[in-house]
């Protein structure tokens, strides 16, 4: 089936239950499954979901491995606001994964670029991504990865767009939203055996289109994600409104 394959869905929580069931099947048929997992509004009903499954004896995390997509230059592993205490509070403590199989960046990290290639490293002596699940930005990035970002880049550190500081505000106590971040490249999240791509919210349907009907191109980095041969896109009814049928994009 050519990819993408969109999924049309209600709304997040049936979205959610759409992906929560790929993580069951890939777990059930490969315990040590390596995930990419994202931060955001958007993930939070299916890590909702997946700390119900767990309890219900239907996921067990005990020996996957994780790696988040990004996280803050500047902040303390743990600190509010940090991607850490994010993942920490919504499905890290919720779950039975273990910590040291857990991989954040560590935006504190005194040489950022030596942190960029271990993380890199670190991915690759897991045996590389089986499943990465991703949210889309207003802008269209994925990760941290802003518009102009090249296509190769690998992990890297990134000036954030005050766009995107903008949007991430919620999740900080102040307006002192960091301006850095470390974020996988899209050549990593390309390499990735499979991809999800959530997006939920009318607030996306613009920049959803754009990047599954526009043009393949670095102005809306989600555009990439057209370049990999497994890709679902799993949008509900609101994000998904713009899109027409087209002979690129395989509707469920
Ligand atoms: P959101 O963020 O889930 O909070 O909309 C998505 C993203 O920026 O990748």
């Amino acid at each position: 089936m050519p990819s993408p394959v969109l999924t049309v869905v209600e709304d997040a929580t049936e979205g959610a239950r759409i992906v929560a069931d790929g993580i069951e099947n890939l777990v059930r048929s490969r315990p040590d499954a390596v995930l990419a997992l994202p931060t955001g509004r958007t993930p939070l009903p299916l890590y909702d979901e997946l700390s119900r499954r767990y309890r219900a004896g239907r996921i067990d995390f005990e020996r996957v491995r994780t790696f988040n997509l990004d996280e803050w230059v500047g902040l303390r592993p743990g600190s509010p606001g940090s991607y850490a205490a994010f993942m920490a509070e919504h499905l890290f403590s919720r779950v039975n994964l273990r910590p040291e199989n857990c991989h954040i960046p560590d935006g504190a990290a005194p040489d950022l670029d030596a942190e960029c290639a271990r993380y890199e490293q670190l991915i690759r002596e897991a045996g590389g991504i089986d499943l990465a699940i991703l949210g889309i930005g207003h802008n269209g990035h994925i990760g941290f990865n802003e518009p102009g970002t090249s296509f190769e880049m690998r992990t890297h550190v990134v000036q954030v767009t005050p766009e995107t500081r903008a949007s991430n505000r919620w999740a900080f106590a102040t307006d002192d939203v960091p301006s850095r971040a470390i974020t996988v490249g899209i050549a990593t999240i390309l390499d990735a055996r499979a991809i999800v791509l959530m997006a939920t919210g009318p607030d996306k349907a613009e920049v959803l289109a754009r990047a599954l009907q526009g043009e393949i191109d670095p102005s809306v980095p989600a555009s990439a994600l057209r370049l990999h041969p497994c890709v679902q896109v799993v949008a509900d009814t609101a994000a998904a409104r713009l899109l027409g049928r087209s002979r690129e994009l395989t509707f469920e």
